[in-house]
């Protein structure tokens, strides 16, 4: 939150209580600082204290359009031409601006009024996913399949609040601010439509200062609406992100009115350009700018030291005007921010105070870094430094957690991603929580921020399609307004495997409209749009600045074991691209899409380096399962091995984003037709669990780290005597395996090879182990062994502590242990976690992309071994998380609630 200084330390007679009962007052209030007194701004959290209520199919005469899923009555309000006007202030030519109606459709409706009787709805906090505590659909052609998650994420779901508005804040500006409503969100206050914002993924601001009354009794309705075919994954459903009531004066910084840059940088001095936007209210005023520069601590994440003030400037504002100011000045000797480990995230901020005369009218924060980078077609440079992309795609749910946004989780998955050695993650193919930007930023993370999956040609029929003619000039200027001053974004990507790359010189066309009004907002990071199709003589490429192929790359369908496949051929493309394009950064947007389920070995295994996943090779229909000694992919995809081929015989390339980081709820392949309901592409389980493929990653995204991981598993009582290929990924540049003892051989890396394979051993229960070298010198060692059968279950807890404010997370890892203590890694038994103390069970999982216990379930099988407990603190005090298991030792591990 670039608000977030502001919020603590600044507050002003404003004192907004919002409460949803007269009686159970939850006045979130900042307590007022007489020295401040004007200060004016204050952004104060709205998570608390909602009811919700959702109806699986439209109920009421209200929409926001027509749509091919839904048939509305004779009688229906269409909204659209009242929720246009929302975006205008993202439209640019006032001419395409909308006009909006007399009137407040909606306003009479029984559910937005203040004597509706709503309480017999779900008491929710903020943010909140509807659909993730299921449960799954099992049935055959369910409303919601696999691809979306087998969840009930559609329907038309009404949140209600209550805003107070104190007598101190009469003739403030009064704003609610959604962080993401999944979707078409509408919103009302006090029978008056406010406005609303279709596109899930955006954040959007909508003025309550009109409609507001003195008093507690101002309701708040949000009605929101989730077709059944709006994804080609789970899109969650509900306020899925943050909520705020931001209170300024009339006269501010407007939404996203801050745009930090900086040039000819190097490590003695830099320049450093602001421009703020201020909105003015009714009154004629004059206004002083002033803005300092201050480093931000690492440690603390605080205000430190300032290091540069910018020149003051006098700006007249005339009524209800709207006018930016350009402000320059030079940082000397400047902490750069870039990318660990050769470089330092460093972050500062500019503060910007608007005053009037003496009073001070507002203040903002807006973070930034300062860093050079430069797009060529030999590479990335990051203040000088090539950096390879060691990137991975992420959707936005957080597994058992669903949409819903937290901190702790997505912290979690920054901090897997980061052990596993990755730089970069591509959000995709939407904008995503502004707080995991703020990550981002602080961890040293480069982001490709994306916004679009569709444009005009759709994927799926109630897609973003229906609305991109309408809405992608407004969505992508407040995306790219919201997420400009972070220096983690170094690129923004308009579109994915748009439908429009397909469509010669008229996809051409479209592509150059979208990257236009991208361009027009920043000029400082390349535009792109990820290519699965086009290819370099075609229209489409050249529109973009940078070019970024999903599979293109390293080849679509072109090595042996794919021929048998019907679909396009296409052979590696970084050639054909860098001979077109010698000065275009060249970068795979997706690589791989490889597929494997975690701990999961199906034999034979296939003795090239990349196959499809079938039935006869590497799949298992009955079980969903894709075996994991990470050879297999998609129809489409290669395995990891493939990828790192071509691209080390391709240096120019900068790099790749992995489909995927972490396995992700909805898109199935290859098994859309069983039970399952999330993805088998991910280098991480959906519990965040490592699959085998996460070593071989980190071997070669982590060189000098001394690792070597043997697989499979050495559990094969039913295979003794039979062939049971062995494979190691490692760091070192040598290797030689033992079995019980014996050498089964030394092996030296070859160039264009990235895993040792002993591919004929013959199983027999005991003990395998590996020993690596690096350069003739002893690196690293492996063992895995057959192991008892499980006889006790061992928890473990990634912190000691938890904070009792209702966020904070402890993530729990169960393992099935035999007698001496070895994970049994084929154990599948059932275990109940119980919490006791201060504590709650918020979700388990297991990582089984087909297991349809619901998340909340305290009841799940493990998986090959492994289990996750997901708890929060409730109180303060000692917190006991147990797992029990027929035949099993209790598990036991203690975290504090504090
Ligand atoms: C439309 O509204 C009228 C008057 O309120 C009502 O009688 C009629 O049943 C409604 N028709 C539908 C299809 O809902
Ligand atoms: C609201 O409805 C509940 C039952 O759904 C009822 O118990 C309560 O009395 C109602 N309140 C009012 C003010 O009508
Ligand atoms: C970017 O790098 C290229 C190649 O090293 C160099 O020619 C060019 O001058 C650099 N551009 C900037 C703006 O630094
Ligand atoms: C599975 O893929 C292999 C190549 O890896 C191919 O030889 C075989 O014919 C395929 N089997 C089926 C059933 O498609
Ligand atoms: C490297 O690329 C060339 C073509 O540019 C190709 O002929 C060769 O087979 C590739 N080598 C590998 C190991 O992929």
């Amino acid at each position: 939150m670039s608000l977030r200084l502001v919020a603590r330390s600044v507050s002003g007679l404003l004192l907004l209580g919002l409460s949803l009962f007269a009686d159970s007052p939850t006045t979130q209030a900042l307590a007022p600082r007489k020295d401040q007194a004007n200060a004016g701004r204050e952004r104060i959290s709205f998570n608390e204290n909602w009811r919700f209520h959702r109806t699986e199919f439209q109920t009421d005469d209200l929409a926001y359009d027509y749509r091919p899923d839904i048939s509305l009555s004779s009688n229906a309000t269409i909204l659209k031409p009242w929720i246009l006007a929302s975006g205008n202030e993202f439209i640019k030519d006032p001419a395409n601006r909308h006009v909006r109606p007399d009137g407040h459709p909606g306003g009479d409706a029984p559910i937005v009024q203040l004597d509706f009787n709503d309480s017999d709805w779900e008491s929710v906090t903020l943010p909140h996913d509807w659909a993730i505590q299921g449960p799954f659909y099992t049935e055959e052609d369910p409303i919601i399949g696999g691809g979306m998650g087998r969840l009930p994420v559609h329907g038309v779901g009404w949140y209600r609040n209550r805003v107070t508005l104190a007598p101190a804040d009469k003739g403030k500006k009064i704003y609610l601010d959604i962080d993401g409503a999944m979707s078409y969100a509408i919103v009302w206050l006090n029978g008056n439509l406010v406005g609303g914002w279709p596109y899930g993924y955006n954040s959007f601001r909508l003025d309550l200062t009109p409609y507001l009354e003195e008093g507690e009794d101002n309701q708040l309705a949000i009605r929101l609406d989730n077709p059944p075919d709006s994804a080609r994954w789970y899109p969650g459903g509900g306020l899925y992100r943050n909520v705020w009531i931001t209170k300024t004066d009339p006269t501010h910084v407007a939404l996203f009115g801050t745009f930090v840059t900086s040039k000819d940088v190097s490590k003695k001095s830099a320049t450093v350009d602001l421009s703020v936007r201020i909105d003015n209210g009714p009154e004629k005023r004059t206004i002083r700018v002033e803005a300092d520069v201050y480093e931000i601590s690492a440690k603390s994440g605080k205000i430190g030291k300032k290091v540069a003030e910018f020149p003051s400037q006098k700006i007249e504002l005339s009524s209800s005007d709207s006018q930016s100011v350009s402000l320059s000045t030079q940082v000397k000797n400047p902490k750069l921010w870039g990318p660990p480990p050769t470089q330092t995230p460093s972050i500062h901020a500019a503060v910007i105070r608007l005053y009037d005369g003496k009073d001070l009218v507002d203040t903002y924060e807006t973070r930034f870094g300062i860093r050079d980078i430069n797009f060529t077609g030999e590479g990335l440079l990051i203040n000088g430094e090539r950096v390879q992309i060691r990137g991975v795609n992420q959707h936005h749910d957080l597994g058992a957690l669903g949409a819903a946004f937290n901190i702790r989780a997505a912290k979690r998955q920054l901090d897997i991603l980061r052990e596993l050695g990755s730089n970069a993650i591509r959000m995709s193919h939407n904008p995503p929580a502004t707080e995991l930007l703020e990550m981002t930023d602080a961890m040293g993370f480069l982001v490709i921020d994306e916004i679009f999956d569709s444009w005009q040609k759709k994927k799926t029929i109630s897609d973003f399609h229906l609305i991109f003619d309408d809405w992608y000039e407004p969505d992508l200027r407040a995306f790219m307004r919201r997420d400009r001053n972070h220096p983690s974004v170094i690129g923004w990507s308009v579109g994915n495997e748009v439908g429009e790359q397909h469509d010669d010189e008229a996809g051409a066309v479209v592509a150059r409209r979208v990257v236009a009004v991208a361009k027009d907002e920043d000029t400082t990071r390349p535009i792109t749009a990820s290519m699965n199709f086009a290819k370099p003589d075609m229209p489409f490429p050249p529109t973009m600045d940078i070019v970024s192929l999903n599979y293109q790359g390293e080849g679509i369908r072109d090595s042996p074991a794919y021929s048998h496949l019907t679909g396009i051929t296409t052979s590696p493309q970084y050639p054909a691209f860098h001979d077109k394009f010698p000065d275009k950064l060249i970068f795979s947007s997706e690589s791989a899409a490889a597929l494997s389920t975690r701990g999961t070995y199906i034999f034979p295994v296939t003795d090239g380096i990349s196959a499809p996943v079938n039935e006869t090779s590497g799949g298992n229909k009955a079980a969903e399962y894709v075996s994991s000694y990470e050879l297999y992919s998609a129809d489409f995809g290669s395995s990891p091995d493939k990828v790192f081929r071509a691209q080390d015989n391709n240096s120019f390339v900068a790099g790749e984003f992995v489909w995927s980081g972490f396995d992700y709820i909805g898109e199935p392949t290859p098994y859309y037709s069983g039970l399952s309901r999330s993805s088998y592409f991910g280098i991480i389980d959906l519990a965040g669990f490592p699959k085998d493929r996460f070593y071989l990653y980190q071997s070669r995204w982590r060189p000098d780290l001394k690792m070597a991981h043997i697989l499979p598993h050495w559990n094969w009582p039913e295979r003794v005597g039979q062939v049971t290929p062995v494979h190691v990924f490692t760091s070192g540049d040598e290797a030689e395996l033992f079995l019980n003892g014996k050498s089964l051989g030394r092996q030296k890396k070859a160039e264009f090879q990235y895993r040792f394979r002993w591919d004929d051993v013959e199983y027999q229960a005991g003990e395998l182990k590996v020993v690596a070298y690096k350069n003739g010198e002893r690196w690293a060692e492996d063992s895995v062994r057959t192991t008892g059968p499980a006889s006790q279950l061992r928890l473990s807890s990634d912190a000691d502590n938890v904070a009792a404010d209702g966020k904070d997370l402890v993530f729990v890892t169960l393992e099935v242990v035999d007698e001496k203590r070895y994970v049994v890694s084929d154990a599948q038994n059932t275990v109940t976690f119980a919490v006791d103390g201060p504590g709650e069970l918020v979700a388990t999982d297991n990582g089984k992309p087909n297991d349809v216990t619901p998340f909340p379930s305290k009841e799940r099988n493990a998986f090959n071994g492994l289990a996750l407990a997901i708890v929060r603190a409730t109180g303060k005090g000692k917190i006991t998380i147990s797992a029990t298991g027929n035949g099993l030792q209790t598990g036991k591990v203690v975290v504090r609630g504090n």
